[in-house]
């Protein structure tokens, strides 16, 4: 098994004094490898992204990238390291076009990227078609299948070594979704490490190598797909109280 490359360990952590959104969390990432995480609503799923990106801090435990200690990094140097986070929300600026929404991650670290700029630019087109007669549109006029293959877009342009995907499939119709989690499964065959949120349980269960089901934020277990083979609805139903 690859070594962890984002882990979290034993964290606690919250927005606001003493109420904790996340109670002695622990829980990796891998290259190559999709970590999936589910749970219900207001379970503390994004809170957990976010602490892992650093934007926020945690009261008690660490937050680690290959064995190094980075709680409380500024978000911005965890992307120069390779932690790329496609949120809930929309990361991308509406009044941009495609193609500066597309460049702005990379414009912004020249040093870096300056000398490849342009063939990723040409790749990213290649993979994602549907923006490449859109490159002069502002991004808040496409629609919610084609700003999700924007974001999908960014972060190819980036090709970060750990990717943090919250809902990407939510409001997206069945055939788009497919394609936003076929472009997950292509990232971690790229040795990509993901960890995935979605509400398609089926879905996260199905694609991941590790799958962590979060409760009142606490991981309330835990375990490889085939751990969860058979009985997989019986036991999702009682931990999360759904019906899927
Ligand atoms: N910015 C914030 N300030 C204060 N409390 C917040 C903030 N964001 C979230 N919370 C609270 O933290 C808890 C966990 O929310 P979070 O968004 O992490 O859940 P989630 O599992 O991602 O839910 P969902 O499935 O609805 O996206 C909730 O009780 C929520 O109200
Ligand atoms: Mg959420």
């Amino acid at each position: 098994m690859p070594d962890a490359l984002l882990a979290m360990e034993n964290v606690t952590a919250g927005y606001m004094g003493d109420i904790d959104v996340l109670r002695n969390v622990s829980l990796t990432v891998r290259a190559g490898h999709i970590s999936g995480l589910i749970g219900l609503n207001g379970a503390g799923k994004s809170t957990l992204m976010k602490t892992l990106c650093g934007f926020l801090h945690p009261k008690s435990g660490k937050v680690t990238w290959a064995g190094r200690d980075i709680s409380g990094k500024a978000p911005h140097t965890m992307i120069d390291e390779g932690l790329w986070y496609i949120p809930q929300e929309s990361s991308l600026f509406p009044y941009l076009t495609v193609a500066e929404n597309l460049r702005l991650p990379l414009e912004g670290r020249r040093k870096q990227f300056g000398a490849v700029i342009e063939q990723r630019f040409a790749d990213t087109l290649q993979r994602f078609p549907v923006l490449e007669e859109k490159l002069a549109a502002q991004a808040g006029d496409l629609s919610g299948g084609q700003q999700k293959s924007l974001e999908f877009a960014k972060a190819y342009m980036v090709q970060p070594k750990v990717c943090l995907i919250d809902e990407p499939s939510v409001g997206l119709a069945p055939r788009v979704a497919g394609e936003v989690f076929q472009w997950i499964d292509a990232f971690a065959k790229a040795d990509m490490g993901i960890l995935l949120v979605d509400h398609n349980v089926r879905r996260v269960v199905a694609m991941s190598d590790h799958i962590y089901v979060m409760s009142l934020g606490q991981i309330t277990a835990e375990g490889a797909p085939a751990d969860f083979a058979g009985d997989l609805h019986a036991q999702v139903r009682e931990w999360l109280g759904v019906n899927f």
